[in-house]
């Protein structure tokens, strides 16, 4: 591949792939030195139009890992406020000569589009609601780690499926994998036509984490909801926010996970989330490094082969 943009081109085996090199990349990340060289040379350019606490520092982190020229452009200061358009401003930055050009930008497709314009890697970031493919491959090496496989677990995936490119992302991925997913949340916060992924549907909490493996929870995106159903936080939580109760209908050794930012006591509640013995959020946020460096080494690779041919 020459571009990370989404889960949906990717076989199983292109997800395995990058899992099992990310784990030489956890590695990495415990011991000492923490770095290699691989992409020396190389120049990294971050662009975020929008906010991002994980995504954006575990990016910068992986490119400085791996030895790479890191550049964080600071999007509310660039010539974007002059009326600049999303192509001109990737036309320019791409006449700079760069490898790796890393993107989140709230309108989905936006990313491929800016792909087809410059002549390096591209890799998306989160666009609109849309994908957010190295959240979901963070997720499953996460899972992967805690389970022991990745294939014929029960997982669910709670709360706003509807504006989530967190959720989009996590389907194809799991089921690509031949995991059972179900989504839980309120009708309103369920896409249409959501049956054709091949997965189940579920409105009430209590019935939908019946026996999973993994409980997976989701922010409710507000910036999101245009005018449409926004909930009260404490009807929200009295019935889709994940606590002790709720949580003991799925298997005993079920994980709990959340992309974050978290909002506790809306969708999750804050003791939950920081049990170590059933949250592996702070894992996710580990395997978030390892992931985007081997997310990156992949299509370095890839780019040096095309430029050598
Ligand atoms: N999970 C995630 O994408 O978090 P950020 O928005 O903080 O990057």
């Amino acid at each position: 591949h020459r571009h990370l943009l989404g889960i949906e081109p990717l076989a199983p085996t292109d997800i395995s792939a990058i899992l099992d090199r990310a784990e030489t990349y956890v590695d990495l990340s415990r011991s000492d030195s923490k770095h290699s060289d691989l992409l020396a040379g190389m120049t990294q350019i971050n662009m975020f139009f929008e906010n991002s606490t994980r995504t954006q520092a575990s990016f910068e982190l992986a490119g400085k890992r791996l030895g790479a020229d890191v550049m964080n452009m600071a999007m509310q200061a660039s010539s974007i406020k002059k009326g600049e358009t999303l192509i001109d401003t990737a036309l320019t930055l791409n006449a700079m000569q760069p490898d790796l050009l890393v993107v989140r930008h709230p309108n989905s497709g936006a990313v491929d589009l800016l792909a087809q314009k410059v002549h390096c890697a591209v890799l998306n970031a989160g666009d609109g609601r849309h994908e957010h493919p190295t959240q979901a491959l963070l997720d499953a090496l996460t899972i992967r780690r805690a389970k022991g496989r990745l294939h014929r677990l029960s997982i669910a995936i709670c709360g706003d499926i509807a504006h989530s490119r967190v959720a989009r992302s996590n389907i194809l991925a799991l089921t690509k994998m031949e995991n059972r997913v179900r989504l839980i949340g309120p009708p309103t916060l369920l896409p249409a036509g959501i049956g054709e992924f091949g997965v189940e549907v579920f409105h009430d909490m209590h019935e939908g984490l019946e026996d999973v493996d993994v409980v997976m929870m989701l922010r409710l995106q507000r910036e999101r909801m245009d005018g449409g159903f926004i909930p009260s936080e404490r009807e929200y939580y009295h019935r889709y926010g994940l606590d002790a109760d709720k949580l003991s209908r799925a298997k005993s050794d079920a994980i709990v996970m959340h992309p974050g930012p978290m909002n506790r006591g809306v969708e999750i509640d804050g003791t939950l989330a920081d049990d170590i013995n059933r949250s592996v959020i702070q894992d996710q946020v580990e395997m978030g490094v390892a992931v985007r460096m081997a997310a990156m080494d992949l299509l370095a690779h890839n780019l040096r082969e095309r430029r050598a041919a």
